[in-house]
Order: C-alpha cells, then sequence, then structure tokens
C-alpha cells in the first residue's frame, strides 16, 4: 500500500533546553546514591577520550537529578524509597508476570480519562513520564508499565506527591496486559514509547525481550488514526531488532523522517535527536559513557 507523503505534526514534546546550576544539596542527596543501583544494564564501550571529556566531578545519576530538577519529586520520598536496592533485571516469562493485570477503573485513575493517552513501556523509575505529565495537565493522560514493583511503587508516591492527576503507573507485564489495558482505555492512544528496553543480550533470552510480534500488532491495532510509536536503545542490536518488528508494519504504520516530518534521520535511518523534550534515565547514563542513542518514530495514517 502506497502513502502519500504529508509533513506529519509530532506528537511529542518540542525539545527544550534547560540549564541547570550544579547545586551542593542536589550533588550530596542520599537519593541519587540510591538511584545508581537500580540501573538495569551497561552495555556501552567508553573510549579514553570520551572518559576524558567528562566532567570529573559530575557521575550521571547526579545528571539525572539535574535533568529532572525542575521535576521537584519530594526529598522526604526520594529518601524514603530512593535507596531502595531494586533487582538489576526480572524476567517478564515467569510465572507470576504472565497473570494479566486487573484493569483500573479508569474514573479513579485519571480526572479526565477521555484525554489521549500516552503510554511507556518499561517506564523504569517514571520520572520520564512524570516529566511529560506536569508539562500537559488537562491534555493528555500518561501510563508507564514496568514489571519491577518497588520502582513502580516509588513512581505512584512520587505522583500523589506532586499531586498529578493525568499519569498513572501500574505493575504490569506489557507482553501480557497492554491489548487490555488500552481496549478498555475509554480515550484514544495517541503514542506509545519503548525506550531502551532491557536487551537480554543472550541469544536464549531474546524472547524475553519486550518487542515481540504480538505486543507490536496491539500497538499499531491500538494506535489512533495520527498516533505515534517512538523507539529508542544505546544498543544496536536492540534497535534493529526493534526496528524490525515496527518496519514489517509498512502498511499501517509510517516511518517518519525528514520526507514527511520536521524531524531529521542520518544515513542509516535513525533520528539525529531525541523529539521529546527531555531524555531518559538510560539514555542520560548511555550518553554519559559516550554512546549513540538509536531512534526511530512511526505514525498510523491519518
Ligand atoms: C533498561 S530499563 C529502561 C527504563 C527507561 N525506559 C529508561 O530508558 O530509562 C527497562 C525497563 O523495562 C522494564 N521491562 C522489561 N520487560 C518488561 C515488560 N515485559 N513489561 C513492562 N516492563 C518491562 C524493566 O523492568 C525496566 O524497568
Amino acid at each position: 500500500m502506497a502513502h502519500a507523503i504529508l509533513k506529519i505534526p509530532v506528537l511529542s514534546t518540542i525539545v527544550t533546553t534547560t540549564t541547570v546550576k550544579l547545586s551542593k544539596s542536589l550533588l550530596n542527596s542520599s537519593s541519587l546514591h540510591g538511584y545508581g543501583r537500580g540501573i538495569c544494564y551497561c552495555s556501552s564501550a567508553v573510549s579514553v577520550s570520551q572518559q576524558q571529556q567528562r566532567q570529573p566531578q559530575v557521575r550521571s545519576p547526579q545528571l539525572v537529578a539535574l535533568e529532572y530538577a525542575d521535576l521537584s519529586i519530594p526529598h522526604i520520598v526520594s529518601e524514603e524509597l530512593g535507596a531502595t536496592r531494586v533487582r538489576q533485571h526480572v524476567n517478564p516469562l515467569s510465572s507470576t508476570l504472565s497473570i494479566p493485570v486487573e484493569v483500573p477503573n479508569w474514573n479513579d485513575v485519571f480526572e479526565d480519562p477521555k484525554l489521549p493517552l500516552v503510554v511507556d513501556i518499561g517506564s523504569g523509575s517514571g520520572r520520564f513520564l512524570m516529566w511529560l505529565a506536569k508539562r500537559n495537565p488537562g491534555s493528555k493522560n500518561y501510563m508507564g508499565l514496568d514489571i519491577r514493583k518497588k520502582l513502580v511503587t516509588r513512581a505512584e508516591k512520587w505522583v500523589q506527591e506532586l499531586a498529578l492527576n493525568n499519569i498513572h503507573f501500574l505493575f504490569a507485564n506489557a507482553s501480557i496486559s497492554f491489548k487490555q489495558l488500552i481496549s478498555t482505555y475509554p480515550g484514544p492512544l495517541m503514542l506509545v514509547s519503548i525506550l531502551c528496553p532491557d536487551p537480554h543480550f543472550k541469544k536464549r533470552h531474546h524472547k524475553r525481550r519486550i518487542v515481540q510480534k504480538p505486543l507490536v500488532e496491539a500497538i499499531v491495532d491500538g494506535l489512533m488514526p495520527g498516533g505515534q510509536v517512538f523507539i529508542q536503545s544505546d544498543v544496536l542490536e536492540v534497535a534493529v531488532d526493534m526496528r524490525k518488528y515496527f518496519d514489517a508494519e509498512s502498511e499501517k504504520l509510517l516511518h517518519i523522517d525528514s520526507f514527511n516530518s520536521d524531524l531529521a534521520c542520518d544515513n542509516e535511518g535513525w533520528l539525529v535527536s531525541n523529539p521529546m523534550g527531555i531524555r531518559t534515565e538510560r539514555e542520560i547514563h548511555a550518553e554519559y559513557e559516550g554512546a549513540k542513542i538509536y531512534r526511530r518514530m512511526y505514525q498510523k495514517p491519518l
């Protein structure tokens, strides 16, 4: 099926640059040290020159805190749960994670459950989604799905403390529960993001990767006309794998580049910059290590 090329508006937030002063309290915050233990993996090779370019006094967890400084996550909650040890990897194929999550009463979790929905699959700490939710009150709802329960619990506490009424985190295996959740949501699905998913490097563990055909089909079917999918990874092999699945849906999903939008891609078809206005935590850590981030944006035709 051929699609007419038209300039596509990108649904995500316009990139803004924030300059944040290094505050002593931020750099010394105990929550920063605790968070570092929750990082899922470290895959990027770092050259000596890249290491030399780093600011020696700043570590990547501190960069995360600085980038998210205007979220103003209440200190007391950060201290309470911020140092919680989080298991680095959870097996999404385990029997305990094969049970579909109970669909929430959407009226209980969102002030207006008919607003267009953004879903972040593998939301990790949730800061990325909270940052977007705080900027878009009354126009979009945000839902984060993750299989690490402690992160979801902490994210929901932050949401309560920040009094955000357009965001909700669920302890849910997206492979099992995404379709049902989306089919019961009263509003349209406008954007799905899958950002730096667990790489599961070993070949025998590839089936644990989040991007598989059934989930991709559920996303494509669930998206509203004009709805978008944003994927990224700092691991080329994982990015190529995800891309293969979404490119295979070219009958129903357009790849967005400079020919049909304002987003530019490099010669290999990867977006040259992050269109969301904020980096995810894994993205910050990976770029700090000198890694390239491989990104693609897709859109369902109108
Ligand atoms: C490497 S972390 C990335 C977190 C965040 N997106 C970022 O870029 O900083 C991947 C996250 O995906 C979650 N995850 C893995 N498989 C999942 C699944 N089947 N359903 C929901 N979340 C999953 C993990 O628990 C982890 O928090």
